[in-house]
């Protein structure tokens, strides 16, 4: 699939602008601050129904604006579609100009790989981030997902805010189990999707990394869940009393994580700098070909500002790797690919110009 158009309004820094993309490989270049990852934010919102950077709506909003519009045109299936955002106080989305009612429904319409500088956080201490790279994957490419992950965080949510009123108000143990069958219910489907797709992605990088290692390195993701389908229950059984004390629950999928292993060595404790970028980057490509087996449709690479960390020689050997895909590169430098059919753009201030190689 590719992105054929954006049009923005009062997004973020922008006025109004169009932007016509080539279905190849897109470089936008220009100073600092003027608007290039505002391009893919606007992207990655239409493509997920939510930003990358922040969960304040307002802040998509042109400054002393009220109400800021995306508007994308992209092919899939061969066919032409549009999908429309008018962010506000609300957030209001629209395919072939028909109105969604939720904003579930947009997710997975234009699929994209977002690879960021920020992306080597996946590898620190935080598992949230981890678990954000699982969702992100899942619930574009499984709609249910996204359902099943919201009904269990309400009923997380209100469980943990009876296991205070057990230990402030003395309220009755009982009723607890009812809320854990739930979890165990919902936390189980969600598990099985979670394994489902570590093993996708396991089946892919493996040999993505061999490759970019001259053979040297082999590489493993392994799903690290404090559940199984045999123990689910009786865990959270065990945890009861520890659970009101602390006023929360300590097991489930909410506490879900992976870790990547060289060579048998988890990278984020042993890796060098260089293994943990390499490795992250097999882990994006992975996930653009898990998509691809999917939807036998190549999902829009997004590259973030990324090639200021990777030399000449790295990033054509990078690009190859993707070129069935749309690319779309942000850079601060105006970036020459060898022989290579890109369309470049300049951007200054928030307005777009296409120029001449
Ligand atoms: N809601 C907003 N209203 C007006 N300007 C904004 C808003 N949000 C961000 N900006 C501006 O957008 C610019 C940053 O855009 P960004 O796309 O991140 O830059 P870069 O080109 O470095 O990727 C900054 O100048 C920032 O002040
Ligand atoms: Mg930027």
């Amino acid at each position: 699939m590719y992105i054929k158009e954006i049009k923005l309004k009062n997004f973020r820094n922008y006025d109004f602008e169009k932007i016509e993309l080539s279905e190849n490989t897109n470089i936008i270049f220009g100073d600092n601050a003027q608007g290039k990852t505002n391009i893919l934010e606007a992207i990655f919102i239409s493509s997920l129904g939510k930003s990358f950077r922040t969960n304040k709506e307002k802040e998509l909003i042109k400054e002393n604006e009220d109400k800021a519009i995306i508007e994308i045109k992209f092919l899939k299936n061969k066919r032409e579609e549009k999908i429309k955002l008018e962010i506000s106080d609300k957030k209001l989305f629209f395919i072939n100009d028909i109105p969604l009612k939720k904003t579930s429904e947009i997710v997975g319409k234009i699929n994209v790989v977002l690879f960021t500088p920020e992306d080597i956080e996946i590898l620190r201490n935080e598992p949230l981030r981890r678990r954000k790279f699982l969702n992100i994957i899942i619930s574009q490419l499984r709609p249910k997902y996204i359902h099943l992950m919201a009904e269990y965080n309400r009923t997380l949510e209100q469980k943990n805010s009876y296991l205070k009123q057990i230990k402030y108000e003395n309220k009755s143990k009982e009723i607890l189990e009812i809320w854990d069958e739930q979890l165990v219910n919902l936390g189980l489907k969600i598990y099985e999707y979670r394994k489902e797709f570590i093993e996708k992605i396991n089946n892919k990088i493996k040999k993505i990394h061999l490759e970019t290692t001259e053979n040297k390195e082999n590489i493993e993701i392994k799903y690290k869940s404090n559940i199984n389908q045999e123990n689910y229950k009786k865990k959270l059984k065990e945890n009861q009393e520890i659970d009101i004390k602390k006023g929360y629950t300590s097991v489930g999928i909410h506490r879900d994580d992976f870790e990547i292993y060289i060579n048998n060595k988890n990278i984020s404790i042993y890796g060098s700098q260089g293994q943990q970028r390499s490795s992250i980057i097999s882990l994006k490509l992975a996930e653009a070909e898990v998509v691809y087996d999917e939807i036998e449709e190549y999902p829009v690479i997004l590259l973030d500002d990324f090639m200021s960390e990777l030399d000449k020689k790295r990033i054509n050997g990078f690009i190859k790797n993707i070129n069935n895909n749309q690319v779309i590169i942000t850079c601060t430098e105006k970036l020459t690919l060898d022989n290579m059919v890109y369309n470049l753009f300049k951007i200054e201030n928030a307005k777009i110009e296409k120029i001449k190689k």
